[in-house]
């Protein structure tokens, strides 16, 4: 191979979560963005029904977030925050930490979910031990669940081809049943009805392994990234008393439901469900950065001040963590969705918006529909022997004809960004409905 790659190669590139030899035949290139349309490299504008991955939330290239980073660059490009730190990023934690439910006030920068995730089993582990508990290294996921791509991660969640070609994983893991049941839940609107009792599930484990051995569970208020799986109703209370009982940190994964996808701050705040630890990223940024965080209560981190055994009281950390560009980044989001009402907005058009994915009942290949607040999905019928083809020719017909969205298997995923209209709400659906119409 030349040393100097060809004008428009793709070979290079292994792109991430991607069919890389269809996508390089075929590509699907974007190559500007706009309030809730991208631009593809043939001139079009495709309507973003997923919020980029699940990050966009106030839309692309808002101005104030644009000049703000612009800002950032020219005042302060760099600073390291272990042992030195930088004003940006103690006010953004102060601001993050204001969204969240009281009493979770101390936040711990990442650069992504999956860092976010790991930092927060690592803080499980860390609590327990600081406090006369090492015994407690037992770490519970839940089947179905997905926590990002870290060993952590991968080990606590629960999609099989996600965990099946890396190995042993970490040790000492066991997960909860998954609560999707489509038998009893199919076509509701909101959370399901049916399989709250599912917590319980949790009760089993700690019979199994006692409670003196785990350090804590994750789950995710909201599943995104598997298709969609909504709590049941009552389940997520559930599982936070049989946690209280026991001694557990309960932890949610908030990387797709935090800051505004549910038209709340948070989905702890939506279900009003207080976990010990919540992991966030994505729209902390509104996705122009990457950065995660982790926000604890005042009782985890006061413990590793008063039981630390070193002068650093948690060894761990970032060269990125609360980077100033991304710190930057975060406060003028944060501000751009106080100012605009955001998260308010994604609460108004919620309605609508479940009313618009539910009209499409009994279209062509359509076997049930979810929603929640600015989320939906559309699971379609696999095609016999071909699992996940039909879902996939279905975003790139769509792609075709405008429209983005998010395909999991045969699950068709949207999560728009916060600022769309009813009217491309309409669009969305009608684009996706008429691809079913012609896809095999
Ligand atoms: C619930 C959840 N956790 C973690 C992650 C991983 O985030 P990242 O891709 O930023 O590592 C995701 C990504 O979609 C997610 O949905």
């Amino acid at each position: 191979m030349s040393s100097e790659p060809a004008p428009n190669d793709l070979s290079s590139f292994w792109m991430p979560f991607t069919a890389n030899q269809a996508f390089k035949k075929d590509p699907r290139m974007l190559v500007a963005a706009e309030g809730v349309h991208y631009k593809s490299q043939d001139g079009r504008d495709i309507l973003d029904g997923t919020a980029g991955l699940w990050c966009v939330n106030a839309g692309h290239k808002n101005p104030r977030i644009s000049e703000a980073i612009k800002a950032q660059v020219d005042e302060l490009d760099y600073a390291p925050t272990f042992q030195f730190g930088h004003p940006k990023a103690f006010e953004l934690a102060n601001r993050v930490a204001g969204l969240f439910p009281d009493g979770l006030d101390h936040v711990f920068f990442t650069n992504s979910g999956s860092e976010s995730v790991d930092t927060a089993l690592k803080i499980a582990l860390a609590y327990h031990r600081g406090r006369g508990q090492g015994s407690r290294t037992r770490l519970i996921g839940r089947e179905r669940g997905y926590h990002g791509t870290g060993f952590g991660g991968i080990s606590v969640g629960g999609i099989v081809k996600n965990r099946m070609y890396f190995g042993s994983l970490l040790s000492g893991v066991d997960h909860l049943r998954h609560t999707h049941d489509p038998e009893r839940n199919s076509f509701t609107r909101g959370c399901p009805v049916y399989g709250g009792e599912l917590a319980e599930d949790l009760e089993r484990l700690v019979g199994l392994h006692d409670a003196s051995t785990i350090a804590a569970v994750i789950v995710e208020p909201m599943a995104g990234s598997t298709g969609v799986l909504l709590p049941p109703l009552g389940y997520l209370r559930r599982l936070r008393e049989i946690c209280d009982r026991h001694g557990i940190l309960l932890i949610f994964d908030e990387v797709i439901t935090a800051f505004g996808r549910l038209g709340t701050a948070s989905a702890s705040k939506y279900f009003d469900v207080k976990p010990d630890i919540i992991t966030c990223a994505k729209g902390i940024t509104n996705g122009v950065i990457p950065m995660g965080a982790v926000v604890v209560t005042n009782n985890i981190y006061e413990s590793f001040m008063d039981h630390a055994d070193a002068p650093i009281e948690f060894f761990h950390g970032y060269t990125y963590s609360g980077h100033p560009i991304a710190a930057a980044a975060g406060l003028a989001t944060l501000d751009v969705y106080r100012e605009d009402g955001l998260f308010e907005r994604a609460a108004d058009l919620a309605p609508y918006f479940e009313d618009t994915v539910h009209a499409l009942k009994g279209r062509r290949h359509i076997r049930d529909i979810r929603n929640l607040g600015l989320v939906g999905a559309l699971e379609l019928e696999p095609r016999p022997g071909a699992p996940g083809a039909r879902g996939f020719e279905t975003m790139v017909k769509a792609y075709q004809k405008g429209v983005m969205v998010r395909v999991t298997g045969d699950i068709l995923a949207f999560s728009p960004p916060l600022i769309i209209e009813r009217g491309q709400i309409d669009q969305m659906f009608e684009t996706v409905a008429a691809c079913l119409d012609d896809v095999e």
